[in-house]
């Protein structure tokens, strides 16, 4: 029984020693450990073992099963830690690679100065407005004081769609649409994208505006000057000055182009202001009575003020931009200035 016992045990060593999975080490425990295994099949031939021999033999047998025990589960650790370290390698990162490079964008120069132009308006009380690009003639041009055949529509090349559709020249249509749906005061601030079939160095057949409107009881040429100064101080720098100059717009009455003193030169004169140390970045005026009472609002008690400007034309001034066209473009290496 001794000699059967220490065989069994060299197996056992043997079969460990070539185990090199772990599915290969579980078997062998089975097969020398389970319930019908080597040693269990051994202890089966107690009952033939001499009574005197027998806690010798069970003693032999103990020590077998704890030596066979620890040697399947030292060797079981061993080849789980080698699974994991081969796992490791395997799934390892190169850190040294160089990573995937995305490029983060930008805001386009229009956009921000767009941005702007809101933020400065919405602090000092006004609220945003909204219309459609594909507009009504009647929003467009007929209840801005501007009738069919009206020689005023000269003013603004159009896209027509159908005789009563068009693609909106100006964002005052924005101005009749609120009117005609909300009841005075009115602040709005509305930015939106134009069309008029001009295409050279300072016109695009796609442009965007910023108009705004205020409607109040008490509300004068004054208060448009006061309003439009601050605008200009905001956008530019606290020195810019305001110049009023006498025009025509068939929704305004008196109506007036605004300029601003140069912000480049500081009314010195110079390339961008074509030497007279003013840039004219504004149409404005007060809002034609006939202008409210077409929609709806009561021309003896309220008050109109409203403005308009071209935002690719601010961005020219602002940034130096000298063609209007670099800035539909799109050229990365000129977007990327503006990160
Ligand atoms: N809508 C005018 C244009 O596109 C700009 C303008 C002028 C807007 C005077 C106004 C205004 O609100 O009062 O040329």
């Amino acid at each position: 029984m001794k000699e059967k016992i220490a065989k069994l045990i060299e197996q056992a060593k043997l079969a460990v020693e070539q185990s090199h999975t772990l599915a290969f080490i579980n078997n062998v425990k089975v097969k020398f450990l389970g319930k019908n295994g080597e040693l269990t099949q051994l202890l089966r031939g107690m009952k033939d073992v001499p009574q005197e021999e027998r806690p010798m033999v069970g003693k032999y047998v103990n020590e077998a099963r704890d030596l066979i025990t620890e040697l399947t589960e030292e060797k079981t650790r061993q080849l789980a830690q080698a699974e994991i370290d081969e796992k490791m390698m395997k799934e390892s990162v190169d850190i040294t690679l160089d990573g995937k490079n995305t490029e983060r964008g930008s805001l386009h120069p229009c956009t921000l100065v767009a941005n702007e132009i809101v933020d400065i308006f919405t602090s000092l009380g006004f609220t945003l407005g909204e219309g459609p690009e594909i507009e009504l003639d009647k929003f467009c041009f007929q209840m801005l004081n501007i009738p069919p055949d009206h020689p005023a529509r000269d003013m603004q090349d159009t896209f027509y769609i159908t005789d009563d559709i068009l693609l909106r020249t100006h964002t005052s249509s924005v101005q009749a649409r609120t009117m005609i749906n909300t009841k005075p005061p009115i602040r709005i601030i509305c930015p939106g994208k134009v069309y008029r079939p001009d295409d050279d160095a300072t016109h695009s057949p796609m442009f965007q505006q910023i108009e705004g409107l205020v409607v109040d009881e008490k509300v004068t040429l004054c208060d448009l000057k006061g309003l439009l100064e601050t605008f200009a101080q905001r956008l530019f720098d606290s020195s810019t000055k305001v110049r009023f100059r006498p025009s025509f717009f068939p929704f305004t009455e008196p109506s007036v182009e605004v300029d601003l003193s140069c912000s480049v030169c500081h009314g010195k004169g110079c390339r961008i202001c074509k030497g007279t140390g003013w840039i004219e970045i504004l149409g404005a005026g007060v809002v034609n009575p006939k202008v409210l009472d077409n929609c709806g609002i009561d021309s003896k008690k309220y008050k109109g003020l409203a403005f308009g400007l071209g935002v690719e034309r601010v961005a020219m001034i602002k940034y130096g931009i000298p063609d209007m066209r670099i800035l539909f473009e799109n050229d990365v290496r000129f977007l990327k200035d503006f990160k």
